[in-house]
């Protein structure tokens, strides 16, 4: 039998600068002042885990670590009292005093860009089980990533024997020692290539259209070189129709201009309901919609809306870009699932689900910080402030706003109370750089303006295909 076995290096060498580090029985990259590592095995509650003694007095030294954006630090004692350090210049400064109980995590983003070493000193005798250093959204796949060759041992020992019970005989013979033919070795796949300004301008998508702004431009090209589709909601809308008319309800409504355009498009006989706490903005939409609808206005707070406020139940019921401003997910969703009919569709519009408060995700941020060094100033006008930008702002909107509250929540609550029909998700930064801070410094009709915005797609681009999260979402979901 000819088995590929795939080496799997888990971290770097003890003399490396790294960014993150994960305490593991796997690697010794860590220094004990005063003594060896000791690794014992304990029980947390019935489960049998791992911890490294630390006897009072001595101290766990982590390698050289410079700290990038958005750093924590996880640990947890499960006995003894520690005290967390960061040494850097010599200096410790203390971080953290720590008594045996849960998991800590600690924000590091005051040290961002500094190099030292983490220290973890016992006061008293103790069992450390988990010290992970990193970015905030790699703690997981860092804890994961622990006591790497004691989980394969253990996964072999388990899976040997597990298919031998008599429930798994549905399954037909195990087989025996059988061999297999050696894979036939060709040349290396070669990494996708990255998508290319000059490959862009040459797409007929990249000519403007009518009335484009560099926000238009640059989401217009976006969407016709991803090779995956929005729904089209106005057909929907004609396909829901058949003898009475489509009853539909649009909460956080505004001024519903996304609506007029679906109502538009369907042309077919609609009831809808449109929902916001602002008053005047409900006033304007009643004017939008009356060519193509049959209206009526509810003014109310989206976060208690109940199915005591309506008459009917609903065909659809729609969030344009207004779900990121909700607090009450778990009561909105529930209420939405009980609106809706049998049959019945919630939809999602232009939806943010990236990072709470907009901010961007790591991976864009560091595609952001990249591509913007290189604008020229001009395209680095901050419409807001009249200054020069050198990085793109990382402001968290929600700090005292409703934008994107619980925006990161929304594609797992989603899935608490509805079933996906179709999902179209896209956008992990493109939007930021040409929305109303910088989008007058472009005009589309100069074809060096274009050739930067045709830049920030294919970066854009680039990224989203290698697994960069997206930040807009549009969507169709049925009720359970
Ligand atoms: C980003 S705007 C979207 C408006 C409109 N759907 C659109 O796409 O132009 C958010 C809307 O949500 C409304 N809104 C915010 N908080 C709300 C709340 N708690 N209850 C009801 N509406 C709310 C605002 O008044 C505003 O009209």
């Amino acid at each position: 039998m000819a088995v590929i076995v795939q080496e799997h290096s888990v971290q770097s060498s003890k003399n490396d600068v790294v960014s993150e580090f994960f305490l593991t029985e796997d690697q010794c990259n860590f220094a004990i002042m005063g003594g060896a590592p000791r690794w014992v095995d304990i029980a947390l509650g019935d489960v049998p885990a791992l911890g490294l003694a630390l006897p009072a007095e001595q101290t766990l030294v982590s390698p050289e670590l410079r700290l990038g954006k958005d750093t924590a630090l996880l640990c947890e004692l499960t006995s003894g009292r520690a005290h967390i350090s960061f040494r850097m210049d010599g200096e410790d400064e203390e971080l953290l005093a720590l008594r045996a109980g849960g998991a800590v995590t600690l924000d590091l983003r005051a040290l961002e860009g500094r190099s030292g070493r983490v220290s973890v000193r016992a006061e008293e005798d103790v069992v450390l089980t988990k010290l992970l250093i990193g970015r905030l959204d790699r703690l997981g796949l860092l804890s994961a990533r622990t006591h790497h060759a004691r989980r394969v041992a253990n996964e072999k020992r388990h899976f040997a024997t597990v298919y031998d019970h008599p429930m798994y005989d549905i399954r037909g013979p195990r087989g025996g020692a059988g061999t297999f033919e050696a894979p036939p070795r060709r040349g290396r796949i070669q990494a996708l290539p990255q998508l290319t300004v000059e490959e862009l301008e040459k797409l007929p998508c990249s000519a403007p259209r009518q009335g484009d702004d560099a926000y238009h431009y640059a989401h217009h090209v976006l969407g016709e070189i991803i090779g995956v589709s929005a729904p089209n909601f106005a057909e929907r809308l004609g396909s829901i129709y058949k003898k009475r008319p489509v009853r539909m309800l649009s909460l956080c409504s505004g001024t519903a201009g996304i609506e007029r355009g679906i109502l538009e498009a369907a042309g077919v006989p609609i009831e809808i309901t449109l929902f916001d706490i602002n008053e005047n903005l409900l006033a304007q939409a009643a004017d939008v919609v009356a060519p193509y609808a049959r209206a009526f206005g509810v003014a109310g707070d989206v976060n208690t809306v109940s199915t005591a406020q309506f008459a009917t139940r609903f065909d659809v019921v729609a969030f344009v870009s207004g779900l990121h401003h909700v607090v009450e997910l778990e009561h909105v969703l529930q209420t939405v699932s009980s609106l809706l009919e049998e049959q019945g569709e919630f939809w999602l519009i232009g939806e943010q689900i990236g990072r709470n408060g907009n901010r961007l995700w790591p991976e864009s941020r560091e595609v952001v910080d990249r591509l913007f060094a290189t604008l020229p100033e001009p395209f680095r006008r901050n419409a807001h402030s009249g200054a020069i930008d050198n990085t793109m702002p990382d402001s968290d909107f929600s700090s005292v706003t409703f934008e994107g509250i619980r925006s990161s929540e929304i594609e797992p609550m989603l899935l608490r109370y509805f079933e996906p029909v179709q999902i179209y998700r896209r956008n992990c930064f493109l939007w930021r750089m040409v929305e109303p801070t910088y989008i007058d410094n472009y005009d589309v009709s100069n074809e060096e303006h274009r050739r930067t915005i045709l830049r920030i797609v294919a970066a854009e681009y680039n990224l989203w295909r290698d697994g960069g999260r997206s930040t807009e979402m549009h969507a169709v979901y049925r009720r359970r």
